[in-house]
C-alpha cells in the first residue's frame, strides 16, 4: 500500500534536504503514524477487559521506537536475550514483558529471571522442567495443530515448530501447577499478514475453547489470553485495512459470553508487531544503475537482503512491498516495466518484479514502501552486504538518526584471524 498521505507530505517536504544531508539508502519511520496507531488500537479496545498490547519487539527492534511503543502503555513481545534487554531498557516492567521464545536454552532461562523476571510463554512441555526457578505466573504457546490452517508465511500449524499439542495442552498446565504456578494465560500465535477479521475472530473463540477445556479438567481460572500477531497490513495498493475495530468488538462480545457462563473474564493480551509500525517506515535508496537484459532492471543502491529481506525470502507468494519514485508518480510520466534491484548476488535480491514505474533513470530516488515491521530486523549481511541507516521523522517534523549504517570494519570485527592492519587502516578511514 503506498505510504500514507499524511506521511508522504511530511516526509516529501524534506526528502531532498534529508538525501543530501544522510546519504541513502535509509529506512526512515514515522514517528506521528506509530503513536496514531498506537492510540487507535487502544481506543478500538478501550472497554475490552484489561486489553494490552506486548508489541512484537522482533518487528522492529530499534531501542527509539521500542520507546515510542512504551510511551504509548503497551509492553513488549520478546523472543531472545537481547531483545529482553532491549525491553529491560526502555523502563517496562517485569509484567508488561512476554518471553515467547522457542527451542529455549538455559541461558535465556535465566535472563528471563532476572531484574523480577517476566511473563514466560513457554513453547514446549519439555521446557517446563528445565525452568530453573518456576514462576507463579505461566502461560503456555498453543498449537491446535490440523485444527486449523496458517499461511504462506508462517505454515501450517501442523507442520510448525511452535508451540504445545493439542493433547499435551492440558498436561503441560497440570505440571505446571505441580512445578508451583498459580496464575495462568494462555497464547497462540497461528498466522501471518492475515487480512480476514473472521479467522483472527475464530482464534480469540479457540482460545476461549482451551481456556474451557484446561479450566474444567484442573479447577483453574486464567489470567489472560494473548492473541498472539499476525494481523495483515495492506501491502499492495488494493489490499483493505484490517477491521481493527470490529475484532475489539467481537472480543468484547466473547469474552462478556465466557464471563455470562464462568463468572470471571480473562484479561485480552496482543503481541502485533506489523500492525503498530508496518506501514510507517519506507526504505530510501537511489537508483545506480539502468540495466537492459531479458527485462529492464533498475539497479538501487541498498540491497533487499541486506536491508529488508522481505521480497527474497517470501517471493513469489508473500513479501510485495510498493515501490515508487519520488516526485515522478503523479506527473504524465512514460510508465516502464521493471524489476528493482539489490546488488547481491542472489537472484532473490529483487525488491520488486515486473512493475509499472514512471521512468526511471540514474540518480532518481525510489522508495520501498511498508519497512516498518520485520524489515531491517531481518536484514542479512550475505555477500558483504552491509545494513542501511534508520532515521526516524518526528513529530515536529525534525529528522535524527536513530542506527547509523554498518561500516566495512563493524563487517569484519567478529572475525578473529583478520588481520589487525585491515581493521586500522579501516578504522583510519
Ligand atoms: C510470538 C510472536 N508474536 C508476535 C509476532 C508479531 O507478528 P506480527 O508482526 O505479524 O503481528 C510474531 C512474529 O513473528 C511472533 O513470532
Amino acid at each position: 500500500m503506498p505510504m500514507s498521505k499524511d506521511f508522504k507530505k511530511r516526509l516529501y517536504l524534506k526528502l531532498p534536504d534529508i538525501v543530501e544531508h544522510f546519504g541513502t539508502p535509509f529506512h526512515i519511520y514515522d514517528e506521528k503514524g506509530i503513536i496514531q496507531t498506537g492510540e487507535e488500537v487502544k481506543n478500538y479496545f478501550s472497554e475490552v477487559s484489561g486489553f494490552q498490547e506486548f508489541f512484537a519487539v522482533k518487528a522492529n527492534p530499534n531501542f527509539k521506537i521500542l520507546k515510542i511503543i512504551k510511551k504509548l502503555g503497551f509492553g513488549f513481545d520478546c523472543s531472545s536475550i537481547p531483545e529482553l534487554i532491549l525491553a529491560r531498557q526502555t523502563g517496562a516492567q517485569p509484567e508488561k514483558i512476554m518471553l515467547s521464545s522457542n527451542n529455549t536454552s538455559l541461558e535465556e532461562f535465566g535472563w528471563a529471571a532476572l531484574n523480577g523476571g517476566c511473563i514466560l510463554n513457554l513453547d514446549d512441555i519439555t521446557m517446563i522442567s528445565k525452568v530453573p526457578k518456576f514462576p507463579e505466573l505461566i502461560c503456555f504457546r498453543y498449537n491446535p495443530g490440523k485444527r486449523r490452517i496458517g499461511n504462506e508465511i508462517i505454515g501450517n500449524p501442523a507442520d510448525s515448530k511452535y508451540g504445545a499439542r493439542h493433547d499435551q495442552i492440558v498436561d503441560a498446565y497440570r505440571l505446571a501447577i505441580k512445578r508451583g504456578a498459580t496464575r495462568f494465560g494462555l497464547h497462540t500465535m497461528i498466522c501471518s499478514n492475515q487480512p480476514k477479521l473472521r479467522y483472527m475472530v475464530e482464534t480469540v473463540e479457540m482460545l476461549l475453547e482451551i481456556v474451557e477445556m484446561i479450566s474444567t479438567k484442573l479447577n483453574i481460572k486464567f489470567e489472560f489470553i494473548n492473541m498472539g500477531g499476525g494481523i495483515a497490513i495492506p501491502y499492495k495498493p488494493k489490499d483493505k485495512f484490517f477491521n481493527m475495530s470490529a475484532l475489539a468488538n467481537a472480543t468484547k462480545r466473547l469474552l462478556a459470553e465466557f464471563e455470562q457462563k464462568f463468572w470471571y473474564k480473562p484479561k485480552f493480551y496482543m503481541e502485533s508487531g506489523r500492525y503498530m509500525t508496518g506501514p510507517h517506515g519506507v526504505l530510501v535508496t537511489k537508483v545506480i544503475n539502468r540495466m537492459s537484459k531479458y527485462k529492464e532492471f533498475v539497479g538501487v543502491d541498498a540491497s533487499c537482503i541486506s536491508s529488508m529481506m522481505r521480497p527474497a525470502i517470501y517471493y513469489p507468494d508473500g513479501g510485495y512491498h510498493h515501490i515508487s519514485v519520488f516526485e515522478k508518480n503523479d506527473g504524465p510520466f512514460e510508465i516502464v516495466n521493471v524489476n528493482v534491484v539489490g546488488s547481491a548476488c542472489e537472484n532473490n535480491d529483487q525488491f520488486g518484479r515486473d512493475r509499472e514505474l514512471p521512468k526511471i533513470s540514474e540518480g532518481d530516488i525510489v522508495l520501498i514502501h511498508d519497512t516498518g515491521a520485520h524489515c531491517y530486523a531481518m536484514a542479512s549481511n550475505y555477500n558483504g552486504r552491509l545494513r542501511p541507516k534508520e532515521l526516524i521523522l518526528r513529530e515536529d517534523g525534525d529528522v535524527s538518526l536513530i542506527r547509523r549504517a554498518e561500516t566495512i570494519n563493524d563487517y569484519f570485527r567478529t572475525q578473529s584471524d583478520f588481520t589487525p592492519e585491515v581493521l586500522r587502516f579501516l578504522e583510519k578511514k
